[in-house]
Protein backbone atom coordinates (compact mmCIF):
# COMPACT_ATOMS: atom_id res chain seq x y z
CA UNK A 1 0.00 0.00 0.00
CA UNK A 2 1.39 3.22 -0.51
CA UNK A 3 -0.39 6.79 -0.81
CA UNK A 4 0.09 10.42 -2.31
CA UNK A 5 -1.60 13.58 -1.95
CA UNK A 6 -1.63 16.45 -4.15
CA UNK A 7 -3.02 20.02 -4.36
CA UNK A 8 -3.94 21.73 -7.36
CA UNK A 9 -5.33 24.58 -8.29
CA UNK A 10 -8.47 25.77 -10.65
CA UNK A 11 -7.43 27.62 -13.83
CA UNK A 12 -9.62 29.99 -15.60
CA UNK A 13 -9.53 30.38 -19.56
CA UNK A 14 -8.27 33.41 -21.05
CA UNK A 15 -8.96 32.13 -24.19
CA UNK A 16 -11.37 29.37 -24.63
CA UNK A 17 -11.54 25.15 -24.97
CA UNK A 18 -14.80 24.65 -26.16
CA UNK A 19 -15.28 21.84 -28.77
CA UNK A 20 -13.85 18.26 -29.24
CA UNK A 21 -12.03 17.15 -32.25
CA UNK A 22 -12.12 13.32 -30.09
CA UNK A 23 -14.45 12.33 -27.71
CA UNK A 24 -13.13 9.58 -26.20
CA UNK A 25 -9.32 11.27 -25.37
CA UNK A 26 -10.45 14.92 -25.04
CA UNK A 27 -8.60 15.90 -27.70
CA UNK A 28 -10.12 19.91 -27.99
CA UNK A 29 -10.88 21.48 -31.81
CA UNK A 30 -9.10 24.57 -31.00
CA UNK A 31 -6.16 25.49 -28.63
CA UNK A 32 -6.47 27.34 -25.37
CA UNK A 33 -5.05 30.10 -23.08
CA UNK A 34 -5.74 30.51 -19.00
CA UNK A 35 -4.29 31.57 -15.96
CA UNK A 36 -3.79 29.38 -12.76
CA UNK A 37 -5.50 30.69 -9.74
CA UNK A 38 -4.04 30.99 -6.12
CA UNK A 39 -6.31 30.44 -2.92
CA UNK A 40 -9.14 27.61 -4.76
CA UNK A 41 -7.82 24.42 -4.77
CA UNK A 42 -8.64 20.61 -4.58
CA UNK A 43 -6.29 18.34 -2.56
CA UNK A 44 -6.52 14.54 -3.21
CA UNK A 45 -5.26 11.95 -1.38
CA UNK A 46 -4.54 8.33 -3.76
CA UNK A 47 -4.42 5.46 -1.32
CA UNK A 48 -3.06 2.90 -3.60
CA UNK A 49 -3.85 -0.83 -2.48
CA UNK A 50 -7.06 -0.16 -0.65
CA UNK A 51 -9.67 -2.97 0.86
CA UNK A 52 -11.68 -1.79 -2.10
CA UNK A 53 -12.67 0.92 -4.49
CA UNK A 54 -13.62 4.05 -2.82
CA UNK A 55 -14.40 7.45 -3.55
CA UNK A 56 -15.53 10.53 -0.49
CA UNK A 57 -15.60 13.83 -2.03
CA UNK A 58 -16.07 16.66 0.39
CA UNK A 59 -16.09 14.01 3.13
CA UNK A 60 -18.83 12.17 2.29
CA UNK A 61 -19.29 9.32 -0.06
CA UNK A 62 -19.67 10.38 -3.74
CA UNK A 63 -22.17 9.89 -6.08
CA UNK A 64 -21.76 7.23 -8.08
CA UNK A 65 -21.39 8.45 -11.61
CA UNK A 66 -18.50 10.88 -9.92
CA UNK A 67 -16.85 7.65 -8.76
CA UNK A 68 -16.81 6.13 -11.66
CA UNK A 69 -15.20 8.75 -13.49
CA UNK A 70 -12.87 8.93 -10.75
CA UNK A 71 -11.82 5.17 -10.89
CA UNK A 72 -11.78 4.82 -14.69
CA UNK A 73 -8.75 7.60 -14.35
CA UNK A 74 -6.92 5.87 -12.22
CA UNK A 75 -7.49 2.40 -14.73
CA UNK A 76 -5.48 5.01 -17.84
CA UNK A 77 -2.81 5.50 -15.02
CA UNK A 78 -2.90 1.71 -14.89
CA UNK A 79 -5.40 -0.79 -15.72
CA UNK A 80 -3.91 -3.92 -13.85
CA UNK A 81 -4.11 -1.33 -11.19
CA UNK A 82 -4.82 -2.90 -7.17
CA UNK A 83 -8.32 -1.21 -5.69
CA UNK A 84 -8.20 2.14 -4.65
CA UNK A 85 -9.03 5.16 -1.86
CA UNK A 86 -9.84 8.18 -3.06
CA UNK A 87 -10.21 10.99 -0.61
CA UNK A 88 -11.51 14.69 -2.26
CA UNK A 89 -11.94 18.01 -0.91
CA UNK A 90 -12.62 21.15 -3.26
CA UNK A 91 -12.34 24.58 -1.23
CA UNK A 92 -14.78 26.02 -3.35
CA UNK A 93 -18.32 24.96 -5.17
CA UNK A 94 -17.97 22.08 -6.62
CA UNK A 95 -19.21 22.30 -10.94
CA UNK A 96 -20.29 26.05 -10.44
CA UNK A 97 -18.09 26.85 -13.53
CA UNK A 98 -14.92 27.40 -11.20
CA UNK A 99 -13.24 24.91 -12.80
CA UNK A 100 -13.57 22.01 -10.25
CA UNK A 101 -13.16 19.34 -12.27
CA UNK A 102 -9.83 21.13 -13.75
CA UNK A 103 -8.11 20.95 -10.32
CA UNK A 104 -9.69 18.17 -9.43
CA UNK A 105 -8.56 15.89 -12.19
CA UNK A 106 -4.94 17.53 -12.35
CA UNK A 107 -5.01 16.73 -8.54
CA UNK A 108 -6.20 13.42 -8.84
CA UNK A 109 -3.94 12.42 -12.05
CA UNK A 110 -0.70 13.40 -10.17
CA UNK A 111 -1.58 11.96 -6.51
CA UNK A 112 -1.88 8.41 -8.96
CA UNK A 113 1.26 8.68 -10.68
CA UNK A 114 3.56 8.94 -7.30
CA UNK A 115 0.92 6.69 -5.36
CA UNK A 116 1.45 4.48 -8.20
CA UNK A 117 5.30 4.74 -7.74
CA UNK A 118 5.71 5.92 -11.26
CA UNK A 119 8.30 8.40 -12.67
CA UNK A 120 6.00 12.04 -12.66
CA UNK A 121 6.61 14.14 -15.93
CA UNK A 122 4.64 17.19 -16.44
CA UNK A 123 3.39 16.43 -19.93
CA UNK A 124 2.39 13.40 -19.56
CA UNK A 125 1.01 14.00 -16.60
CA UNK A 126 -1.12 17.27 -18.58
CA UNK A 127 -1.96 14.01 -21.21
CA UNK A 128 -3.24 11.73 -18.60
CA UNK A 129 -5.18 14.82 -16.61
CA UNK A 130 -6.56 15.89 -20.23
CA UNK A 131 -8.21 12.47 -20.60
CA UNK A 132 -10.05 12.91 -17.36
CA UNK A 133 -11.21 16.79 -18.06
CA UNK A 134 -9.95 18.57 -20.85
CA UNK A 135 -9.52 21.43 -18.96
CA UNK A 136 -7.48 19.98 -16.21
CA UNK A 137 -4.26 19.39 -18.48
CA UNK A 138 -3.73 23.54 -17.72
CA UNK A 139 -3.62 22.72 -13.84
CA UNK A 140 -0.52 21.03 -14.11
CA UNK A 141 1.27 24.22 -14.01
CA UNK A 142 0.50 27.46 -12.13
CA UNK A 143 0.68 30.80 -13.87
CA UNK A 144 -0.28 31.37 -17.42
CA UNK A 145 -0.66 28.27 -19.59
CA UNK A 146 -0.95 27.22 -23.19
CA UNK A 147 -2.79 23.70 -24.48
CA UNK A 148 -1.60 22.64 -27.65
CA UNK A 149 -4.65 21.62 -29.89
CA UNK A 150 -2.37 18.86 -31.46
CA UNK A 151 -3.08 17.26 -34.71
CA UNK A 152 -2.32 13.87 -33.85
CA UNK A 153 -4.77 11.17 -33.60
CA UNK A 154 -3.62 9.42 -30.71
CA UNK A 155 -3.40 12.96 -28.81
CA UNK A 156 0.49 13.01 -27.49
CA UNK A 157 1.08 16.19 -28.72
CA UNK A 158 -2.23 17.98 -27.01
CA UNK A 159 -1.20 18.93 -24.03
CA UNK A 160 -0.64 22.30 -21.40
CA UNK A 161 2.62 24.02 -21.94
CA UNK A 162 3.48 26.95 -19.26
CA UNK A 163 4.19 29.84 -21.26
CA UNK A 164 4.73 32.46 -18.07
CA UNK A 165 4.89 31.77 -14.50
CA UNK A 166 3.22 33.26 -11.76
CA UNK A 167 5.04 36.29 -10.92
CA UNK A 168 5.05 37.50 -14.67
CA UNK A 169 2.25 39.71 -14.50
CA UNK A 170 0.43 40.60 -11.10
CA UNK A 171 -3.06 40.29 -12.49
CA UNK A 172 -6.34 39.40 -10.88
CA UNK A 173 -9.12 37.83 -11.22
CA UNK A 174 -12.81 38.94 -9.37
CA UNK A 175 -14.68 35.94 -9.20
CA UNK A 176 -18.21 37.40 -9.07
CA UNK A 177 -20.37 34.16 -7.95
CA UNK A 178 -23.85 34.70 -9.26
CA UNK A 179 -24.76 31.15 -7.83
CA UNK A 180 -23.11 28.16 -6.23
CA UNK A 181 -25.60 25.49 -7.54
CA UNK A 182 -24.96 22.76 -9.73
CA UNK A 183 -24.96 24.06 -13.67
CA UNK A 184 -27.99 22.01 -15.84
CA UNK A 185 -25.91 21.02 -18.91
CA UNK A 186 -22.19 19.94 -18.38
CA UNK A 187 -19.23 21.02 -20.22
CA UNK A 188 -19.20 17.96 -22.21
CA UNK A 189 -22.87 18.00 -22.79
CA UNK A 190 -22.76 20.99 -23.75
CA UNK A 191 -20.11 21.42 -26.23
CA UNK A 192 -21.37 17.69 -28.17
CA UNK A 193 -24.65 19.65 -28.62
CA UNK A 194 -23.07 23.01 -29.60
CA UNK A 195 -21.05 21.25 -32.28
CA UNK A 196 -24.20 19.11 -33.59
CA UNK A 197 -26.32 21.79 -33.90
CA UNK A 198 -24.99 25.54 -33.75
CA UNK A 199 -24.55 26.90 -37.07
CA UNK A 200 -21.90 29.04 -35.71
CA UNK A 201 -19.30 26.18 -34.18
CA UNK A 202 -17.34 26.38 -37.31
CA UNK A 203 -16.73 29.97 -37.37
CA UNK A 204 -15.94 29.49 -33.59
CA UNK A 205 -13.45 27.15 -34.78
CA UNK A 206 -11.75 28.95 -37.79
CA UNK A 207 -11.42 32.43 -35.81
CA UNK A 208 -10.59 30.40 -32.51
CA UNK A 209 -6.50 30.75 -33.45
CA UNK A 210 -6.12 34.07 -34.04
CA UNK A 211 -7.84 35.10 -30.98
CA UNK A 212 -5.20 32.30 -29.12
CA UNK A 213 -2.61 34.38 -30.61
CA UNK A 214 -3.59 37.91 -29.91
CA UNK A 215 -3.27 36.46 -26.53
CA UNK A 216 -0.10 34.72 -26.36
CA UNK A 217 1.14 38.10 -27.23
CA UNK A 218 -0.64 40.47 -25.00
CA UNK A 219 0.76 37.62 -21.90
CA UNK A 220 4.19 38.44 -23.10
CA UNK A 221 3.75 41.60 -23.80
CA UNK A 222 1.68 42.26 -20.03
CA UNK A 223 -0.86 44.45 -22.36
CA UNK A 224 -3.99 43.99 -20.51
CA UNK A 225 -6.15 46.25 -22.38
CA UNK A 226 -4.94 43.49 -25.48
CA UNK A 227 -5.68 40.55 -23.28
CA UNK A 228 -9.21 41.90 -22.11
CA UNK A 229 -9.98 42.67 -25.54
CA UNK A 230 -9.44 38.75 -26.68
CA UNK A 231 -10.33 37.39 -23.93
CA UNK A 232 -14.14 38.76 -23.81
CA UNK A 233 -14.09 38.06 -27.89
CA UNK A 234 -13.24 34.45 -27.48
CA UNK A 235 -15.75 34.01 -24.32
CA UNK A 236 -18.66 35.67 -26.03
CA UNK A 237 -18.22 34.15 -29.18
CA UNK A 238 -18.18 30.64 -27.32
CA UNK A 239 -21.30 31.32 -25.35
CA UNK A 240 -22.74 32.52 -29.28
CA UNK A 241 -22.10 28.97 -30.10
CA UNK A 242 -24.34 27.59 -26.88
CA UNK A 243 -26.85 30.16 -27.38
CA UNK A 244 -27.36 29.08 -31.08
CA UNK A 245 -27.30 24.81 -30.36
CA UNK A 246 -30.77 23.31 -30.34
CA UNK A 247 -31.84 23.53 -27.43
CA UNK A 248 -29.98 26.53 -26.81
CA UNK A 249 -27.54 26.48 -23.53
CA UNK A 250 -28.01 29.87 -22.08
CA UNK A 251 -26.07 29.80 -18.62
CA UNK A 252 -26.52 33.28 -17.93
CA UNK A 253 -28.75 34.67 -15.30
CA UNK A 254 -29.85 38.30 -14.79
CA UNK A 255 -27.19 38.66 -12.25
CA UNK A 256 -24.39 37.62 -15.15
CA UNK A 257 -26.16 40.59 -17.40
CA UNK A 258 -25.59 42.86 -15.01
CA UNK A 259 -22.25 42.40 -13.68
CA UNK A 260 -21.34 42.65 -17.28
CA UNK A 261 -22.69 45.50 -17.55
CA UNK A 262 -20.93 47.62 -14.69
CA UNK A 263 -17.69 46.10 -16.04
CA UNK A 264 -18.49 47.66 -19.51
CA UNK A 265 -19.60 50.96 -17.25
CA UNK A 266 -16.13 50.59 -14.85
CA UNK A 267 -14.50 50.52 -18.52
CA UNK A 268 -15.90 53.93 -19.87
CA UNK A 269 -14.50 55.52 -16.82
CA UNK A 270 -10.87 54.10 -17.48
CA UNK A 271 -10.44 51.23 -14.87
CA UNK A 272 -9.19 48.28 -16.82
CA UNK A 273 -11.37 45.55 -16.42
CA UNK A 274 -12.71 42.43 -18.65
CA UNK A 275 -14.94 39.78 -18.20
CA UNK A 276 -15.07 36.07 -18.88
CA UNK A 277 -17.52 33.10 -18.19
CA UNK A 278 -17.77 29.59 -18.54
CA UNK A 279 -20.21 27.04 -18.53
CA UNK A 280 -22.06 28.54 -16.13
CA UNK A 281 -23.52 31.67 -14.71
CA UNK A 282 -20.49 33.08 -13.59
CA UNK A 283 -18.65 36.06 -14.40
CA UNK A 284 -14.80 36.10 -13.97
CA UNK A 285 -13.37 39.75 -13.86
CA UNK A 286 -9.46 40.22 -15.23
CA UNK A 287 -7.83 43.63 -14.21
CA UNK A 288 -5.16 44.92 -12.28
CA UNK A 289 -4.19 44.36 -8.86
CA UNK A 290 -4.27 48.06 -8.07
CA UNK A 291 -7.76 48.01 -9.26
CA UNK A 292 -9.13 44.57 -7.90
CA UNK A 293 -11.14 46.13 -5.00
CA UNK A 294 -12.85 48.54 -7.01
CA UNK A 295 -14.26 46.01 -9.07
CA UNK A 296 -15.13 43.71 -6.35
CA UNK A 297 -17.25 46.60 -4.55
CA UNK A 298 -18.71 47.54 -8.06
CA UNK A 299 -19.88 44.27 -8.52
CA UNK A 300 -20.74 43.28 -4.91
CA UNK A 301 -24.29 43.83 -4.44
CA UNK A 302 -25.37 42.56 -7.54
CA UNK A 303 -24.24 38.83 -6.62
CA UNK A 304 -23.97 36.29 -3.72
CA UNK A 305 -20.49 36.43 -3.15
CA UNK A 306 -16.90 38.15 -4.66
CA UNK A 307 -13.89 36.39 -4.58
CA UNK A 308 -9.99 38.37 -5.50
CA UNK A 309 -7.67 35.54 -6.53
CA UNK A 310 -4.49 36.09 -8.26
CA UNK A 311 -1.79 33.90 -10.49
CA UNK A 312 -1.35 30.71 -8.22
CA UNK A 313 1.58 28.04 -8.52
CA UNK A 314 2.22 24.65 -9.40
CA UNK A 315 0.81 21.74 -8.14
CA UNK A 316 2.06 20.09 -5.03
CA UNK A 317 2.45 16.51 -4.22
CA UNK A 318 3.90 14.61 -0.66
CA UNK A 319 3.90 11.02 -0.73
CA UNK A 320 3.43 9.08 2.70
C1 LIG B 1 -16.10 26.58 -20.81
O1 LIG B 1 -12.69 20.85 -19.29
O2 LIG B 1 -14.90 21.03 -18.06
O3 LIG B 1 -14.61 26.09 -19.02
O4 LIG B 1 -13.21 18.30 -21.32
O5 LIG B 1 -15.67 17.87 -21.29
O6 LIG B 1 -14.36 17.77 -19.16
P1 LIG B 1 -14.50 18.38 -20.52
O7 LIG B 1 -14.81 19.91 -20.30
P2 LIG B 1 -14.17 21.00 -19.34
O8 LIG B 1 -14.55 22.29 -20.20
C2 LIG B 1 -14.19 23.56 -19.88
C3 LIG B 1 -14.80 24.52 -20.84
C4 LIG B 1 -14.77 25.95 -20.42
C5 LIG B 1 -13.67 26.72 -21.15
C6 LIG B 1 -12.26 26.42 -20.72
O9 LIG B 1 -12.00 26.11 -19.54
O10 LIG B 1 -11.38 26.56 -21.59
Amino acid sequence: MSRATATAHPNIALIKYWGKRDLGLNLPAVGSLSLTLDRFHTTTQVTWGAPRDEVHLNGSPAASSFARKVLAHLDRIDPHRPPCAVDTHNSFPTAAGLASSASGFAALTLAGIVAAGLLYDPIRASILARQGSGSACRSLWGGFVRWHRGTRADGQDSHGEPVAGPDHWDVRMVVALVTSAQKAVGSTEGMIRTRRSSPYYPTWVETSEADLSEGLAAVQARDLERLGTAMERSTYKMHATMHTAEPPILYWQPATVAVLHTVAALRQRGVGAWCTMDAGPNVKILCEAADAHAVARAVGEQVQQVEILGPGGDPTVEIE
